[in-house]
């Protein structure tokens, strides 16, 4: 990128290279949950399946709006590269426990490139991140919600069919 153009972006350089490795994780995160729909559908789980299908969806709309957001202020989003996609599982409490710790890193994350846009006064991007940050208290609430349903319902017997089941619950 030259010189001039950087100037004239109205965040800083930091934050922009910093918001490109978070698309990179959006666009990863909804190729994961692609992945777990795939996996889902094969083992039976298909309101499971529905619910990843929906989130893979999501994610996306979270990498177009950083993308977007980096356009509108002038700077150059880069379309990210995805690889080493997990595409295997031992449970659906695996799927739904490696959700949660992809989750808690992307909400990491954020929360770093928050800091970072604080100390570079940075407020264009610390204010655009506001919805992200509030977002990832929802997306990790939803999961847990989800493990412990998943611990009161029991895997055994009829169990599983019954936590599928009642994953509908959290779709929107
Ligand atoms: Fe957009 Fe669930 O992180």
């Amino acid at each position: 990128m030259k010189d001039i153009a950087r100037q004239s972006m109205s965040i800083k350089v930091e934050s922009m290279d910093m918001l490109n490795g978070q698309i990179k994780m959006e666009a990863h995160a909804s190729a994961i949950y692609l992945a777990m729909a795939s996996w889902c559908e094969q083992n039976g789980f298909f309101t499971s399946a529905k619910f990843f299908f929906k989130q893979a969806e999501e994610e996306r709309e979270h990498m177009m709006k950083i993308f977007n957001f980096l356009i509108d202020t002038g700077g150059s989003p880069i379309s990210p590269e995805i690889s080493n996609i997990n595409h295997d599982y031992s449970s659906i409490v695996d799927v739904f426990e490696s959700t949660l710790e992809h989750e808690v890193k992307v909400t990491t994350s954020i929360h770093n490139i928050v800091k970072k846009a604080r100390e570079l006064g940075d407020i264009t991007t610390e204010r655009f991140l506001d919805w992200f940050v509030m977002e990832q208290v929802e997306e990790e609430n939803t999961i847990r919600d989800i493990l412990d349903m998943i611990e009161v319902t029991g895997t055994e017997g009829v169990g599983l069919q019954m936590i599928d089941n009642q994953v509908a619950n959290w779709i929107e």
